[in-house]
């Protein structure tokens, strides 16, 4: 893509630069336009996914090769978005690639249990002490709904709390007034990172409430790192009310060797997995208490049905034991996490460097990138910052992102990154650059953006 001076993008307005991008984005990208365009035929909106939708229309991309993405117009990508946190592995891990294809040869479809599972059963509750058993689903979303459903059944209580921003799935999302598509549940909402709150909220529902569910770090919300301080609150007020505490860690797991309950020594009463866990094949996972669990050993007489044809894939079955038992060592996790927080203090330094009012948040390999003036401890925070300023700061989102696009850097829209095992660290170097001249090139379309 052609690069863009400094001198170029200066004295212009915020609507008329994101406009200007906008065209240098759809010229360097006719391949994409016309997929985008066949697409749009037998899709609504061209699109069977909403997260990676973004205006005037995504990338395709063609291929991935290690922690690179090269769409169909042949531009080279240093991948930060790693399928949303499920791409841990990058995207050529020789070992899971071999998994597959010697899982493959034997048949994937067998209709039985097959020699994969209890492997990588074994392994999840090797990792995480507090899912004493374990069942597969097919996504994170599944995940949470069998989650709360069993806890509804084993309580009798009816409620589910949940946080501000929450999100849990496409059937579980709490941000902004949630979802049409939100599953019928009665919700009890509270104030993720209010400890006080959180308590009375749950001490005043206790009789009524199943569960509270939280991300022990707010992904979809701007990555909000949950205070041990909340979290362990959220333990107490959950065993002194008898509500059952689920730790969503579909996207945190990645977070310590064995997820934020690890590093923070929170056992939850349930915990739901996804994302890189079957080595990047589709596959969700909950487990917790063997007590709670043991409803579902179909030989028990109050036994809780739970079918679904691809619980126990073969494929992924099989990439996840290798991927989990060969590749994600304690000490990969630790060094890709100890790179993402390194990666943070850069950026969040190259900010104070240039005196400009972004901030980036995150734990470990996860972060994300706010213009914001403040702390943000919770979704609210973010709200308020940006009251009667919104479509400013839609714009400067659109126009980082655009920007970063044309620098060779692949970000989310709504700037969540992650790094993979394969991230280097002169992965790391590029994305310094690249938001650097965004720094110095845009600087002042942030400060009208985010006044002080
Ligand atoms: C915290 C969290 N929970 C649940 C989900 C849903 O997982 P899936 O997309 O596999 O349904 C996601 C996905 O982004 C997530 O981040």
């Amino acid at each position: 893509m052609p690069a863009v001076t400094t001198a170029a993008r200066a004295n212009q307005d915020l609507t008329s630069a994101v406009r200007e991008a906008e065209e240098r984005y759809v010229r360097a990208n006719p391949q994409s336009a016309e997929r985008y365009a066949a697409a749009a035929r037998a899709m609504p909106g061209g699109n069977t996914r909403t997260t990676i939708y973004f205006s005037p229309f995504p990338l395709c991309m063609a291929k991935g090769e290690g922690a690179r993405l090269i769409d169909v117009d042949g531009h080279v990508y240093a991948d930060f978005v790693n399928e949303y946190t499920a791409g841990v592995f990058g995207h050529s891990n020789p070992i899971i690639l071999a998994a597959i294809q010697a899982a493959a040869k034997d048949g994937i479809v067998l209709g039985a249990p097959n020699k994969y599972e209890a492997l990588l059963a074994a392994e999840v509750t090797r990792r995480f002490a507090s899912m004493q058993r374990v069942r597969f689903c097919n996504s994170g979303t599944e995940a949470n709904l069998l989650a709360l459903s069993t806890a509804r059944a084993v309580t009798g209580r009816p409620k589910i709390m949940v946080f501000d921003g929450a999100y849990h799935g496409s059937l579980l999302y709490f941000s902004h007034g949630g979802s049409p598509l939100n599953m019928p549940f009665p919700v009890v909402t509270s104030v993720y990172n209010d400890a006080e709150r959180a308590r009375a909220d749950i001490g005043a529902h206790a009789a009524s409430l199943a569960a509270v569910i939280v991300e022990p770090m707010q992904g979809g919300a701007g990555a909000i790192p949950g205070e041990r301080r909340f979290l362990e609150a959220l333990r107490e007020a959950c065993t002194d009310s008898g509500v059952l505490l689920i730790f969503d860690e579909v996207m945190t797991s990645r977070l310590s060797p064995a997820g934020v309950q690890g590093l923070y020594g929170i056992r939850p009463d349930m915990t739901t997995l996804g994302k890189y866990l079957a080595g990047g094949m589709t596959i969700g996972a909950f487990g917790g208490r063997e007590d709670i669990m043991a409803r579902f050993d179909p030989a028990s007489p109050n036994a809780f049905p739970h079918g679904g044809t691809f619980n126990n894939n073969v494929l992924a079955m099989a990439a996840g034991h290798a991927a989990l038992s060969k590749v994600l060592t304690a000490e990969a996790v630790e060094e890709m996490n100890r790179r993402g927080d390194r990666l943070r203090e850069r950026l969040n330094g190259l900010a104070r460097a240039h005196d400009l009012p972004m901030q980036v948040t995150g734990v470990g390999s996860i972060f994300g990138i706010h213009f914001h003036r403040g702390p943000i401890r919770n979704a609210g925070d973010l709200d308020r910052g940006e009251a009667g300023r919104e479509t400013a700061i839609r714009e400067l989102k659109t126009l980082f992102h655009l920007d970063m696009l044309a620098a060779g850097q692949y970000l989310s829209r709504r700037i969540l990154g992650n790094l993979s095992l394969e991230t280097t660290d002169a992965d790391l170097d590029g994305l310094c650059s690249a938001v650097e001249e965004f720094l110095v090139s845009r600087g002042g379309l942030i400060r009208e953006a985010v006044p002080a």
